[in-house]
């Protein structure tokens, strides 16, 4: 396998929402490589949760830090250039959620971020056909968008190996995420199934020391790969 640097990337949904700053800085303090925003609309996924002021509120609070937009909205391409200017880094859609797969990835590039898309467990990996070459990251869900703290499908597993070669395949760097249910009980064989990137809420952030768990996490990953 030819991969990147492993990255660990805390999903603030599972954050204290009123001391919001503070959970950010005590997590890239604690080893997070960057922050996982996960952006809910009421109407794509059945809860509601940040948008763009929250994104440049945190920028402005931690401009160094890396944030990880995964947006769970529909329509998509209206709300790519808010979260561009609120300091976005990455930016990550849903192909079910956008009219026009390909014009929004542009969109993302042309608003300076880099594009990921993100497949739900049950959406196919075709997607991939024509859009691989401009990805920047593809993002696996180990689970049903739309809440933190649920169980981790088994079967994102064979879907990580199968995106994990067709990377390979190719010679640009696209990184590779998983998201939903990862915890440091099961990091490690999500890391030997080819995943560089690995979002975690719950797991971080209700446990008690977010620097242990993290470094539990980057141990495990680190003897899988
Ligand atoms: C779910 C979100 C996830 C969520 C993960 O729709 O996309 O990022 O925060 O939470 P855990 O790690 O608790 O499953
Ligand atoms: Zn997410």
């Amino acid at each position: 396998m030819s991969m990147q640097a492993s990255w660990i990337a805390p999903s603030i949904l599972s954050a204290d929402f009123a001391r919001l700053g503070e959970e950010v800085d005590a997590v890239i303090h604690a080893g997070a490589d960057l922050i996982h925003f996960d952006v809910m609309d009421n109407h794509y996924v059945p809860n509601l949760t940040i948008g763009p002021m929250v994104c440049e509120a945190l920028h402005r609070h931690s401009p160094d830090t890396l944030l990880d937009v995964h947006l769970m909205v529909s329509p998509v391409d209206r709300i790519v250039a808010d979260f561009a200017k609120a300091g976005a880094t990455h930016i990550s859609f849903h192909p079910e959620a956008t009219e026009h797969v390909d014009r929004t990835i542009e969109l993302i590039h042309d608003q300076g971020c880099t594009a990921g898309l993100v497949f739900n467990p049950a959406t196919p990996l075709e997607w991939l056909d024509y859009t691989l070459g401009k990805l920047d990251l593809v993002l696996i869900m180990s689970v049903n968008p739309g809440f933190g703290g649920q169980k981790f499908i088994a079967q994102s597993l064979e879907k990580l190996r199968a995106v994990r070669s067709r990377i390979d395949a190719q010679s640009r760097p696209v990184r590779l995420e998983i998201d939903g249910g990862v915890k440091v009980e099961n990091v490690g064989m999500i890391a030997a199934a080819g995943a560089d990137t690995f979002v975690a809420g719950s797991a971080v952030f209700e446990s008690p020391d977010y620097a242990a768990t993290l470094k539990a996490m980057r141990a495990a990953i680190d003897a899988a790969r």
